[in-house]
């Protein structure tokens, strides 16, 4: 059998477990990924128990209750608190999910929180995002065009607009993309889910003129054709999107445009 070291800090210790409430008898247990680079040791996982008589219902919530009164080194992003701004995603019971959404309920058992998967961590649960983001500018998200500006602004009927639902409401979470398989051994060369459905977004766009060149960068085995429809993305997308129709239509449109 091949035998392999693993790299130092890729192994997860047992870490702390901090006591428990005083006087609480509705405890939920959360076992919570710790790693601090700063301080040159492995990763580990700290066991916090949580009241549930005195914190909201959701995993965030309960995140935010033990960095107030337990432990103030626990580091996570979030902000709106309200699935818009996309920045809580995390892995949460085995799955990627925002935790401002994701009640602590769905979970059975102890609540386990780890940072988005294959991704490199900064610390805790923040994953580092520079070449997914990278990746998505690579796509040029903005409106491409060589006409004259118009007056005021560059108008788009109804029916037009309505092409883009179901793709503007992406929130940038990255739960899609670190969720697909294919984007876990390919993350350097497959631009993945997330950065495909914005790539189809602004490709079926009415008002953008340079359909063309958008859809001769994605002609490529690697930046789009490693998408297998696995399907993970769409089974994934905590805001109901599906990332794996809009890679099959952008694959359908390189298609058409041979014949
Ligand atoms: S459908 Fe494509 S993008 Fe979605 S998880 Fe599968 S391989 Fe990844
Ligand atoms: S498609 Fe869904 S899962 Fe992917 S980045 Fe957008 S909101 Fe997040
Ligand atoms: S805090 Fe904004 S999506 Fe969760």
């Amino acid at each position: 059998m091949v035998q392999m070291t693993l790299p130092r800090n890729s192994k997860i210790r047992v870490g702390k477990t901090w006591p428990k409430p005083e006087g609480a008898t509705n405890l939920r247990k959360f076992s919570i990924y710790r790693w601090d680079p700063d301080t040159g040791e492995n990763p580990r996982v700290d066991t916090y128990f949580v009241d549930m008589d005195d914190c909201g219902p959701m995993v965030l919530d309960a995140l935010i209750k033990i960095k107030t009164d337990i432990d103030p080194t626990l580091t996570f992003r979030r902000s709106c608190r309200e699935g818009i701004c996309g920045s809580c995603a995390m892995n949460i019971d085995g799955g990627n999910h925002l935790a401002c959404i994701y009640g602590i309920d769905e979970v059975k058992g102890d609540v386990r929180v780890y940072p988005l998967p294959h991704m490199p961590v900064v610390k805790d649960l923040i994953p580092d995002l520079t070449h997914w983001y990278a990746q998505h500018a690579s796509i040029k998200p903005w409106l491409e065009t060589e006409s004259n500006p118009p007056q005021k602004e560059w108008l788009q009927s109804i029916e037009d607009r309505h092409k883009l639902d179901g793709l503007y409401e992406c929130v940038m979470c990255a739960c899609c993309s670190t969720a697909c398989p294919s984007y876990w051994w390919n993350p350097d060369r497959y631009l993945g889910p997330a950065t495909l459905l914005h790539a189809y977004r602004w490709i079926i766009d009415s008002r953008d003129e340079a359909t063309g060149e958008r859809l001769d960068y994605l002609e490529d085995p690697f930046k789009l054709y490693r998408c297998h429809t696995i399907m993970n993305c769409t089974k994934t997308c905590p805001k109901g999107l599906n990332p794996a129709l809009a890679i099959a239509e952008i694959k359908r449109m390189l298609v058409d445009r041979q014949v």
